[in-house]
């Protein structure tokens, strides 16, 4: 299919990529799984990849959400990343990553999970660079658009609370109560 570059900005089409590799045996855990952290190495290539190409400049990783292993991947198995472009910010990109994992003798697939990468584009000289818009042409593109849009929100809101939480941190009558349930124990000194 061929994908259009607009003058603007670019279409989700024109930077969906999509990154298949065979699983070794040295990817392989002590368990005889694949390492979660190959997969992960694999979701930060591809989401450079995607990055890259709708920001035509080189990008760098900051953040991942929602990294949840659903599902084993095993040795054998062919395991496919499908990154695209979900929301641009200023200087920032949101990749989505869906991960499958095809076991090729039975031809079952299995879904692993789907990430949000946060990358942002550099210029030389390492300065930020900003990223063109992003067009959307399908009621999924601006349903994810939207998503990464609230979950951005939402981190932002989080991060403020917690900063405050560990500023204002003592421990007091409110502190004991909301661990009493907890499977902790506490022996302070003094
Ligand atoms: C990411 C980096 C460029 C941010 O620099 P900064 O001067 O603090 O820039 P800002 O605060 O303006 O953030 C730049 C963008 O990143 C976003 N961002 C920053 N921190 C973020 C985080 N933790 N999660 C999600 N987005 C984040 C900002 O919202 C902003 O988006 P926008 O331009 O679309 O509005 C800088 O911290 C960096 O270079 N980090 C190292 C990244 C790297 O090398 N990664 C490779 C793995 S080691």
């Amino acid at each position: 299919m061929s994908v259009e570059q607009h003058a603007d900005g670019h279409t989700v089409r024109y930077s969906q990529t999509t990154l298949t590799e065979l699983m070794i045996p040295a990817y392989a855990n002590f368990g005889g799984k694949i390492h979660g952290g190959t997969l992960l190495s694999l979701m930060d290539k591809v989401a450079y990849v995607c990055a890259s190409k709708h920001a035509r400049n080189y990008c760098v990783t900051v953040s991942v959400d929602n990294v949840h292993f659903l599902a084993p991947v095993e040795v054998g198995d062919l395991v496919s990343l499908m990154a695209s472009v979900n929301y641009v910010g200023s200087s920032s990109l949101v990749v989505g990553i869906k991960v499958i994992a095809e076991n090729v003798q039975t031809a079952t697939v299995k879904h692993t999970n789907t990430s949000y990468f946060t990358m942002v584009a550099k210029s030389e000289g390492a300065t930020k660079a900003v990223v063109p818009p992003l067009i959307l042409e399908s009621v999924e593109d601006m349903r994810r658009f939207s998503a990464a849009l609230r979950r951005r929100r939402l981190r932002s809101y989080t991060s403020e609370r917690m900063d405050d939480y560990k500023t204002a941190f003592v421990v007091d009558e409110e502190t004991r109560a909301f661990l009493a349930n907890e499977r902790c124990e506490i022996r302070l000194e003094g």
